[in-house]
């Protein structure tokens, strides 16, 4: 049994899926991600969720070797249904080993407000480690400096603990594990009808 913290992704993981499918709304970087890969690169995708990611990289360049890592079990049947010829490791990223020097590209979409700053800290360290030299890192999270329970429309009324991340804290974490940022966007997301959260989207090199 998953955490409480983070029930609601195997709860609502076809929730999520349907409400959160369509990555257009960054699909820019990710392009700018994909561009900088060569043929056949390794892609390790960590807390990909039903694969909505992937399956848009995928769709972009269908030569690359992309790996998909989830804690939550639905996310990662889901993917599989899906996405077949992807690799899926059903694993915590807290405890999962990213092999040194392996990827060309490693992805964090909206894994980190499931992460304290000092689990990220230790996150941005693996991503590194696991990237080849001049390999790309794709992440994105939600700005700010509150944490707590919340709910989401695909939650259906269940809380999900979401950890808010300051510009200044990534910026300075990402470049200390060795990345250099070359990209950001910014972008406000509108949940439900009031709540508004500032999305930070990163593009970093080793
Ligand atoms: C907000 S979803 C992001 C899904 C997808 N990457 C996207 O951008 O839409 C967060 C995902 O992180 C997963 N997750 C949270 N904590 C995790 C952990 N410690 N290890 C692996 N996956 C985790 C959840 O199961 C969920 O699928």
């Amino acid at each position: 049994m998953l955490d409480k913290k983070i029930r609601g992704f195997e709860q609502f993981a076809e929730e999520y899926s349907e409400e959160y499918g369509d990555v257009s709304l960054y699909e820019d970087l990710l392009k700018k991600f994909v561009s900088r890969l060569d043929h056949g690169a390794k892609v390790l995708e960590l807390a990909c969720g039903p694969g909505n990611i992937t399956e848009f990289i995928y769709k972009c360049r269908n030569d690359l070797q992309i790996e998909c890592v989830d804690i939550a079990p639905a996310m990662i049947e889901l993917v599989k249904k899906k996405l077949p010829h992807v690799t899926c490791h059903l694993k915590d990223i807290k405890s999962f080993k990213i092999r040194k020097n392996r990827y060309d590209g490693v992805i964090c979409s909206f894994g980190l407000p499931y992460f304290t700053q000092k689990e990220a800290m230790q996150l941005f360290n693996n991503i590194s480690g696991g990237l080849k030299k001049n390999g790309v890192a794709y992440l994105s999270t939600m700005q700010g400096d509150t944490e707590g329970f919340e709910t989401f429309e695909f939650t259906r009324g269940t809380e999900v603990y979401i950890i808010y991340h300051t510009r200044e804290f990534l910026d300075a974490e990402i470049e200390k594990n060795g990345l250099q940022i070359i990209e950001y966007e910014e972008q406000v997301f509108h949940e439900e009808k009031e709540d508004e959260i500032d999305m930070i989207y990163i593009l970093g090199k080793k």
